[in-house]
């Protein structure tokens, strides 16, 4: 992602990004995983060190290299993705959940292989809900005027359409932004391109017309850079 005719507004700032879908393991083999490529969130990373912002990228089991001049913690599970993204945003600006973590986990983690029964029959599984990172983040502001991004992709279902859907999940979780894909055609997933609407906590909603990812990272980083508080000093 280059610099928009060398835009350098974030120098000075530390921003945490996650990107990517968590696993979450049944065995030492198998895991319950999402579609999510870590695109958007490699993308984010690129273009807030490219605008002079200290970064710490948490990437769940992205297959992307590690974007040029960002710290890459690498990671697998919620737990893990949890532990990195609240170490690293002790002391951050911004935090952008673009990770998708999964929302449950096997209540229980096989040491070993689990073997495929013999009569024909299949286990259930039990699982628990994950710990919702975004709301943490959001409830517990780790430093003053912090500005903390989640993303919803939605795709309207018979209580709501897609924005409808996305206000009352801003709302929820408690964030300043809510970066909304409508995701109903399942066009995003591992596409260099994505479209949006930025949902700010005050109501406002803007469109990102449809554009690479990179663009899209741009205009996420314009609208958190309206929200910093005050000059740095
Ligand atoms: N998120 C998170 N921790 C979780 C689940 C989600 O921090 N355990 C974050 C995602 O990174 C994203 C935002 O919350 O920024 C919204 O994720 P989404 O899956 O849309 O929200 P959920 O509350 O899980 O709702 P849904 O029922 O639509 O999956
Ligand atoms: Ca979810």
């Amino acid at each position: 992602v280059l610099a928009r005719s060398g835009v350098r507004d974030l120098v000075g700032r530390r921003v945490v990004v996650s990107a990517g879908g968590t696993r979450e393991y049944l065995d030492p083999v198998r895991f319950l995983g999402n579609r999510s490529s870590g695109l958007q969130g490699f993308a984010l990373a690129s273009a807030a060190a490219a605008r002079g912002a200290e970064v710490v990228l948490v990437a769940a089991n992205a297959t992307l290299a590690d974007p040029v001049g960002v710290e890459v913690i690498r990671v697998e599970t919620t737990a893990q993705l949890r532990e990195a993204v609240l170490a690293a945003s002790v002391d951050a600006d911004a935090v952008v959940m673009a990770a998708a973590p999964a929302d449950y986990r096997p209540t229980s983690v096989s040491e070993s292989k689990i073997k495929k029964a013999d009569d024909g029959s299949a286990p259930s599984l039990e699982l628990t809900q994950n710990p919702d990172i975004l709301r943490e983040l959001a409830r517990e502001r780790r430093t003053e005027g912090q500005v903390i991004v989640g993303f919803a992709a939605e795709t309207g279902d018979a209580t709501g359409d897609v924005l409808s859907l996305a206000r009352a999940k801003l709302a929820r979780k408690g964030c300043d932004l809510l970066v909304v894909n409508d995701v109903s055609g399942g066009a995003v997933f591992g596409s260099d391109e994505n479209e949006a609407v930025l949902l700010d906590a005050d109501g406002h909603a803007t469109e990102v017309p449809r554009a690479s990812k990179g663009v899209l990272a741009h205009a996420i980083w314009d609208a958190v850079g309206t929200r910093f508080i005050s000059d740095l000093g």
